[in-house]
């Protein structure tokens, strides 16, 4: 069914409110939430609700959390999030990375003690918005094998990146560094349709179109995304000194623990490299040189990262979002949270 953005944004707010979360941390968990799906990306939106409900019913979220913000160097900084809600923490440690970066043309910002904080493009478009170009790397749960090896060690471990342009637009590169997030096997699931074999293997490491069947996941391109899965886990979890590899705590374990989860942002001041408005320009010049350049059999255009996005965007603001009617009833109901989570095989829901 179709869903006016509004309505959606105040339903996944009311919902996290109710639950327990603040006003303020539930508006901006829904804004991060209503991006993802108007997106497009329903992996990270809606659909994540009733679980993160029942985490901060059950208390493994820190409801009122002590956030602390340390510079460590005049580029270099650490944002404790006290374990409180991922989507706000990380947030908050954009706007401080974005803040120094302005001052002095780069920031590193560390953000450690937070939960899960959904689509990474939100934080980067943060830093695109303000002229920046935006990195953000974090870690997630351990569930995709290493190149060669049957069981699982590392997370979907996603990388984000953005830049901006003369016009506005902007690339924004968003990707699990598995060929598909978990949240699009879920997403799968909520809706009974099968998965192309090249997402995942079954509990014997086969590859598997049952999106039930699944027991872990594949990095992309082989050694070269177990690569760059490894470079995520030591900037969001060595670096930081949080568990990292197999270590990293999993979404549906204990409910009732906080998730202890780390994340980077990396923001570059362009001004401090180039001449803004010639970068400005060249950004959009180079999107303007890829819509241009010849498609390929089957496809009508190529676009620039972001551009799927953008143009599902502009379909669902004007027509609504297309959400799961399982999760819509949700979302209206009074219920808060079904105990459907809690201490499953993290396969298994
Ligand atoms: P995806 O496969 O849907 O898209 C990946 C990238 O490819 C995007 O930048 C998209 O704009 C681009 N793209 C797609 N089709 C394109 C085309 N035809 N031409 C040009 N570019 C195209 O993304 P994925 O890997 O499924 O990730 C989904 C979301 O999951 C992301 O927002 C990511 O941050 C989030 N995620 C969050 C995690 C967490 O723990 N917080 C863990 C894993 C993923």
């Amino acid at each position: 069914m179709r869903v006016a953005k509004e309505e959606l944004r105040k339903l996944m707010k009311d919902k996290l409110h109710k639950a327990g979360l603040a006003e303020d941390q539930a508006d901006v968990v829904s804004d991060v939430l209503v991006h993802a799906d108007v997106r497009g990306i329903h992996s990270h939106g809606a659909m994540r609700v009733e679980y993160y409900a029942e985490r901060i019913a059950k208390g493994g979220i820190n409801l009122e959390p002590k956030v602390s913000f340390e510079k460590t160097g005049p580029s270099t900084a650490v944002f404790d999030g006290d374990n409180g809600v991922g989507h706000y923490m990380a947030k908050k440690a954009m706007e401080e990375a974005i803040q120094m970066a302005k001052e002095n043309g780069i920031a590193v910002v560390g953000v450690r003690n937070i939960s899960h904080s959904g689509a990474l493009s939100y934080f980067v478009n943060q830093a695109a918005d303000e002229k920046m170009i935006g990195i953000s790397v974090c870690q997630s749960d351990p569930m995709v094998v290493p190149f060669g090896g049957a069981e699982p060690y590392y997370g979907t471990n996603p990388i984000a990146f953005s830049a901006p342009s003369s016009t506005g637009e902007k690339i924004i590169v968003d990707m699990a560094t598995t060929v598909q997030a978990w949240g699009k096997v879920l997403h799968a699931r909520s809706k009974n349709e099968s998965i192309p074999n090249n997402w995942a293997v079954d509990e014997d490491g086969a590859p598997t179109t049952d999106p039930f069947k699944v027991k872990a996941l594949l990095p992309i391109a082989g050694p070269k995304g177990y690569g760059l899965m490894m470079m995520v886990d030591i900037l969001s979890g060595i670096l930081l000194g949080l568990p990292y590899g197999n270590k990293v705590s999993s979404m549906y374990e204990d409910l009732t623990e906080y998730r202890k989860l780390g994340q980077l942002h990396i923001v570059i001041n362009p001004e401090f490299f180039t001449n803004m408005e010639g970068f400005l320009q060249n950004i959009t010049n180079t999107m303007t040189e890829l819509n241009q350049i010849k498609p390929a059999p089957g496809f009508d255009q190529v676009l620039y990262p972001g551009q799927p996005n953008d143009i599902q965007q502009e379909e669902y603001e004007k027509n609504g979002i297309e959400i799961v009617d399982d999760i819509f009833e949700y979302l209206v109901s009074d219920v808060v949270h079904n105990n459907q989570y809690d201490n499953k095989d993290p396969f298994a829901k």
